[in-house]
C-alpha cells in the first residue's frame, strides 16, 4: 500500500492520470497497487512510468470524438515553425486549447508575447490566440501529459550525404514518450519516407511509454500541405490526407482534422499517406526539372520559354504550368525526393528519374553563373572584379524563408569566381545562419537606391513589392531568372 500526494486529471478517454509530486515515488511505483490521493477515493491503478494511470474504464474512439466535438480536447503541437504555427492558429480559431512545444527559447518568448516571427503570419493572429487564453508556447515537454492529441511538425532535413536525417523526429518521440498516456492521439506531420511512422516513431513511443500503439494510444500520419503565402489556399482550405496505424487510429485523427480542415482524405495506412506526400513533391521536382531543361534548349533556339509556357497553358486539359528558375529552394522540393531515393534502395530499387531531376535542378545554379558570364562578356566585362547585386534572397517570392535558397548558392559561386557580391531583399535584412552557407551569416541587405553602384544585377527571387524596373534603369546589365522584367528592356537577359 502506498501513500502518495500528487495531482491528477481525467483524460479524454476517462482514464485517471496521476502525477505524484515526489519523483522517488514515481520511480518506485511501477506495478499495480492501491493509492490514496487527497480528494480521490481508493483507486486501483496501474503505474506507468512517471504517471500512474487508472485503467479499465478507457472509453472508445467515440468518446474521443465526443470530446473533440465538445472542445474538451487539448492539442499539443510540437515544432512551432512554418507548419506548426498555422495549425496552432487554426485549432485556436475553432476554440481548441493549444499548447505549442518548441526547443527554441527565442520563438517561445516571441510567441508568448503575442508576436509572430514569420512574415506572412501577422502578429495580430498570434496576439488574438494569446489573448483568448487558448494558446501557450512552452519548452516543458512534461506538459504533454495535459494534452489529448499531439501533432508533430518538426524538421526532416537531409544529411550532408543527402540521406534522411530523422534526428528531430526521434528526439521528439523520446521527449514525449514518458508523458504520453492512454487515450491520446499522436500524429506525425513531418514529411518523410514511407515506413517512418511504423518503423521509427511508434517503436520510440512504445519504448519510452511502455504503452502499445493502436491499443493504448492512437497513432496516425498526416502530411502537411502548407504553401506559405498562397493567397488562394491556407491550412484550413487544403484537403488533408490521413493514414492511421489502425482503423480506429485513422478514425480518431480524421475526426480531429475534420474540425479545422475543409476535407480529410482517409487512406489505408500511414505508409500510404507518407508516400502520397512524397509523390506530390517529387511530381513538382520532376516537372520543374523538365521545364528547366526546356528553358536551356529553347534559349539556344532563341525561343523564350516564358512565352511558350503562357501559350501552352491555354490548353484546357492535360497540361499544367511549371516555371523555370535558378534552382530549387525551400524545405520541401529540394529535399523530399531524396527521402524516397534512400528508402527505395532498401528494396533494391534505383530512383533514376528522381535523381536526374535533382541533377538538372541543382545544375541551374551553374547555368545562371554561365549565362551571367556570357552576358558580361558581350559588354566586354569579366565576372572577376564585377560588382554584382543578387536581388531576392528568399527561396520564393513574398516570403522571408531562406532555407535551401538558390540565391545563397549563387552568391557563393559568383564570389568563387572573383565577383564582388551584395544582395537586396526587403524581407531579409540580414542573412540568417544556415547549415550549408555559414560563412554568409550576418551579411546585410543593401537598399534598392544603391542599385546604380553595381555593374550587373541578377534577379533570383521575384518579390511582388520590388519594382524591378529600377534595376533595368540603373544597372548596365540585368540577368533575369524569374521573368520579372519580360523583354521590355534591351539590357535584361533571361537566364
Ligand atoms: N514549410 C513548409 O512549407 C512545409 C510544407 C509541407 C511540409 N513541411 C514539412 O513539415 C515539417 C516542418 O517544417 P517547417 O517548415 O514547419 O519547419 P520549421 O523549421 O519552420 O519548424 C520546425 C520547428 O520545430 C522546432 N523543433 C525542432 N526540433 C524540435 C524538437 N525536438 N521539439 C520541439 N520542437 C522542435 C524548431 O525549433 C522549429 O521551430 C518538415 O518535415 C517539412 O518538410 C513543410
Amino acid at each position: 500500500m502506498f501513500i502518495i500526494v500528487g495531482t491528477y486529471h481525467r483524460s479524454v478517454q476517462g482514464g485517471l492520470i496521476i502525477r505524484p509530486y515526489n519523483y522517488e515515488h514515481r520511480k518506485k511505483l511501477l506495478g499495480i497497487g492501491i493509492v490514496y490521493f487527497p480528494n480521490i477515493s481508493n483507486q486501483q491503478v496501474s503505474f506507468h512510468n512517471k504517471h500512474l494511470i487508472k485503467r479499465g474504464n478507457l472509453k472508445t474512439t467515440d468518446s474521443f470524438i465526443e470530446a473533440i466535438n465538445r472542445r474538451k480536447c487539448t492539442i499539443g503541437i510540437i515544432g512551432l515553425g512554418y507548419v506548426g504555427l498555422p495549425l496552432a492558429i487554426e485549432f485556436c480559431r475553432q476554440k481548441f486549447p493549444v499548447i505549442g512545444f518548441d526547443i527554441d527559447p527565442d520563438k517561445i518568448e516571441v510567441l508568448n508575447s503575442g508576436e509572430s516571427y514569420i512574415k506572412h503570419i501577422p502578429s495580430d493572429r498570434i496576439s488574438l490566440i494569446r489573448n483568448s487564453g487558448l494558446f501557450e508556447a512552452t519548452a516543458d515537454f512534461s506538459r504533454i501529459v495535459n494534452t489529448d492529441a499531439v501533432l508533430i511538425c518538426v524538421p526532416t532535413p537531409l544529411s550532408s550525404h543527402l540521406e534522411p536525417d530523422l534526428t528531430y523526429i526521434i528526439t521528439t518521440a523520446q521527449s514525449i514518450a514518458p508523458y504520453i498516456h492512454p487515450g491520446q492521439l499522436i500524429v506525425l506531420e513531418s514529411t518523410t519516407y514511407p515506413g517512418t511512422t511504423e518503423e521509427t516513431l511508434i517503436p520510440e513511443l512504445e519504448k519510452g511509454s511502455k504503452l502499445k500503439a493502436g491499443e493504448d494510444f492512437w497513432v496516425a500520419y498526416s502530411p502537411e500541405r502548407e504553401d506559405p503565402n498562397n493567397p488562394k489556399y491556407s491550412t484550413s482550405t487544403i484537403p488533408k490526407v490521413v493514414g492511421g496505424f489502425t482503423d480506429e487510429c485513422r478514425k480518431a485523427a480524421c475526426a480531429l482534422y475534420d474540425e479545422i480542415i475543409v476535407r480529410t482524405v482517409p487512406v489505408s495506412s500511414c505508409a500510404t499517406a507518407e508516400a502520397t506526400k512524397l509523390m506530390e513533391n517529387i511530381f513538382r521536382s520532376v516537372n520543374i526539372a523538365l521545364v528547366n531543361e526546356l528553358k536551356m534548349i529553347f534559349h539556344r533556339m532563341d525561343i523564350n520559354i516564358w512565352e511558350v509556357i503562357e501559350a501552352a497553358k491555354t490548353k484546357p486539359f492535360g497540361y499544367m504550368p511549371f516555371y523555370p528558375g535558378p534552382g530549387l529552394g525551400g524545405h520541401c522540393i529540394p529535399i523530399d525526393p531524396y527521402y524516397l531515393t534512400w528508402k527505395a534502395k532498401e528494396y533494391g530499387m534505383m530512383t533514376r528519374f528522381i535523381e536526374l531531376a535533382g541533377e538538372i535542378n541543382t545544375s541551374m545554379h551553374e547555368y545562371v553563373v554561365h549565362r551571367t558570364m556570357e552576358a558580361l562578356n558581350e559588354i566586354g566585362k569579366p565576372l572577376k572584379g564585377t560588382k554584382l547585386l543578387v536581388v531576392g534572397l528568399a527561396y520564393k517570392g513574398d516570403v522571408d524563408d531562406t532555407r535551401e535558397s538558390p540565391s545563397l548558392a549563387l552568391i557563393e559561386l559568383f564570389e568563387g569566381k572573383g565577383a564582388i557580391v551584395s544582395y537586396y531583399d526587403p524581407f531579409i535584412p540580414a542573412i540568417p545562419k544556415t547549415r550549408e552557407h555559414p560563412q554568409l551569416t550576418g551579411r546585410k541587405s543593401i537598399s534598392l537606391d544603391e542599385a546604380g553602384n553595381f555593374d550587373a544585377a541578377v534577379i533570383s527571387t521575384k518579390h511582388s513589392v520590388v519594382d524591378h524596373r529600377i534595376l533595368a534603369q540603373k544597372c548596365t546589365l540585368v540577368i533575369d531568372t524569374r521573368n520579372a522584367l519580360g523583354n521590355e528592356f534591351p539590357n535584361v537577359k533571361q537566364a
